[in-house]
């Protein structure tokens, strides 16, 4: 049975042109990007990305959060980073020692002060302000028995801790940096280096005395570092291994 011829034809036959004409409008939309789109899309992003991480430091998820600890081993950016120069090793150490002394202020105080009768304060002390070989030691090994501090007399049973002892000697001259330069406290910076030296001349499993660390209460390892903003990478010792 044959269909009869379709009234319609040529109607479809111009539809089908239609449609194929659209097809043909479509087909250049289709072809690949040109190579220098591809190109200078990939420069934008290069150089915004680069941008981007100038400013927020290097890319970094720790920069804005003060109380990461993240890092106190020493700047793991190549080259310090965007945000490492814009820190100077002072401003650096002052951060980071004021996050590691959480462990000291529970006693210490905040504000350095202390606790009158209880424990001595660091805002003012002489061993704090006195030799960097006897703060050291005093933090790295406790400290037990009568003491004098600003003229006042302390005897905590038990007396103190080491507590420098298990940090990283980064984190405890960051943390002895910060002492020394706070609450009105004006010393020289504690560089790992020197915290290092009085592990390695000193192993003792036992609590120091006043009486023991009287012949080191004046007396400075060598190697620090003026604070303050002069405190310049160049001024600093080259870093070395741990
Ligand atoms: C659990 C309480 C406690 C903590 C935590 C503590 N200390 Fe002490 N600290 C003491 C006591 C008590 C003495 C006095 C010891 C004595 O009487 O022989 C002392 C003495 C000192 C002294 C010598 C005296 C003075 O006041 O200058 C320094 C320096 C010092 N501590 C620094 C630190 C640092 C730095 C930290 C943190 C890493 C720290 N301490 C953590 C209780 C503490």
């Amino acid at each position: 049975m044959s269909a009869p011829a379709n009234p319609d034809s040529t109607d479809l036959d111009r539809l089908h042109a239609a449609v194929k004409r659209e097809k043909e409008d479509l087909a250049p939309e289709s072809q690949p990007a040109p190579l220098w789109a591809i190109f200078l899309l990939m420069l934008v992003a290069i150089v915004a990305g680069g941008q981007i991480g100038q400013m927020t430091g290097g890319w970094s998820f720790d920069v804005s959060n003060p109380f990461s600890v993240a890092g106190t081993g020493g700047d793991p950016r190549p080259g310090g980073g965007a945000a490492g120069d814009a820190l100077d090793p002072f401003a650096l150490a002052m951060k980071k020692g004021a996050s590691g002394y959480s462990v000291c202020g529970g006693c210490h105080q905040g504000n350095g002060a202390g606790i009158p009768g209880q424990f001595p304060p660091l805002a003012g002390s002489e061993w704090v302000n006195g030799g960097t070989e006897r703060l050291i030691r005093v933090v790295q090994h406790g400290l037990t028995g009568p003491i004098t501090v600003k003229g006042a007399g302390f005897n905590t049973p038990g007396g103190m801790m080491p507590f420098g002892a298990a940090m990283s000697s980064q984190d405890l001259a960051n943390v002895l940096t910060f002492v020394r330069n706070s609450w009105g406290n004006e010393g020289t910076m504690v560089t790992k280096e020197m915290v290092q030296k009085v592990r390695d001349e000193e192993k003792r499993a036992t609590q120091w005395t006043a009486a023991d660390l009287e012949p080191f209460a004046e007396k400075n390892v060598p190697g620090d570092i003026p604070a303050g903003p002069g405190a310049t990478a160049a001024a600093a010792p080259a870093p070395a291994a741990k």
